[in-house]
């Protein structure tokens, strides 16, 4: 099996018709997405329903959830918590019917797809330091686990004896009696730094794991976002990649 694995795309329609196409030159026939399709940017209803007609699978996000109000917005900050109250004010029923139905995990064959982290999926934690990656191993069977939400992308490994650290290389191999737990980044909002829209690609007949990064038309969704009346800041960020 080979697959892209699309993450955080956040409204951000730019980026993400820069990945499909970039997916689609590559031949890869299998899309599967980590879920917040929406917050922060100018077109929750075109990136939901593009999602929807690329994507295999999709598992749901945080903001997808506070769209839904099934998470509280009061954990938000308040530039996020306005743009979901926007999105909420947009967002069409049928689409809103669409978010409803995503579910928190999916596995396909050897790969475990969730938002934010295989344990209490629903806790919406991240996972940014070594120790934080390494709790996890324990939570699934699969030998590779995607996840999204914090916008950076890594790589983590553990080998057979419990040994755990990052991986540097990109692409990297998938050694067998390893498991690896990787963050897709952010297709819409990435947030290490690098403004590039940000994916993944498994190769399963290969063995292997690339991040892939891409140029998109940045200023055309900043100004979306401005004239939408959403908090300026958000255009910002797009810019600095973080
Ligand atoms: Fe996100």
């Amino acid at each position: 099996m080979k697959a892209a694995i699309i993450s955080d795309i956040h409204s951000n329609l730019e980026a993400l018709q820069a990945v499909i196409k970039d997916i689609k030159k590559r031949r890869i026939k299998n899309t599967f997405c980590l879920g917040d399709l929406v917050g922060y940017g100018a077109n929750p209803n075109e990136c939901i329903e593009m999602c929807i007609k690329e994507s295999k699978y999709i598992t749901v996000g945080n903001h997808d959830w506070a769209t839904l109000n099934k998470t509280n917005i009061a954990v938000f900050n308040s530039v996020a918590a306005q743009a979901i109250r926007w999105t909420q004010k947009i967002i069409k029923k049928s689409n809103l019917n669409r978010l409803k139905r995503l579910p928190l995990t999916h596995t396909i064959d050897n790969v475990l797809l969730v938002h934010a982290t295989p344990r209490n999926p629903t806790q919406w934690n991240y996972l940014f330091s070594l120790n934080e990656f390494e709790a996890e191993f324990s939570l699934f069977d699969t030998q590779v686990c995607f996840i999204g939400h914090s916008h950076i992308p890594s790589a983590v490994f553990q080998d057979a004896n419990g040994y755990t650290d990052f991986l540097r290389e990109n692409p990297f191999p998938l050694i067998k009696n390893r498991k690896y737990i990787v963050n897709a980044g952010s297709v819409g909002q990435p947030r290490d730094l690098d403004p590039r829209a940000c994916y993944a690609i498994y190769d399963g007949n290969n063995n292997s794991i690339e991040i892939v990064r891409l140029d998109y038309n940045i200023p055309r969704a900043q100004q979306k976002i401005v004239e939408a009346g959403l908090p300026e800041i958000l255009a910002e960020r797009l810019l600095v990649g973080r």
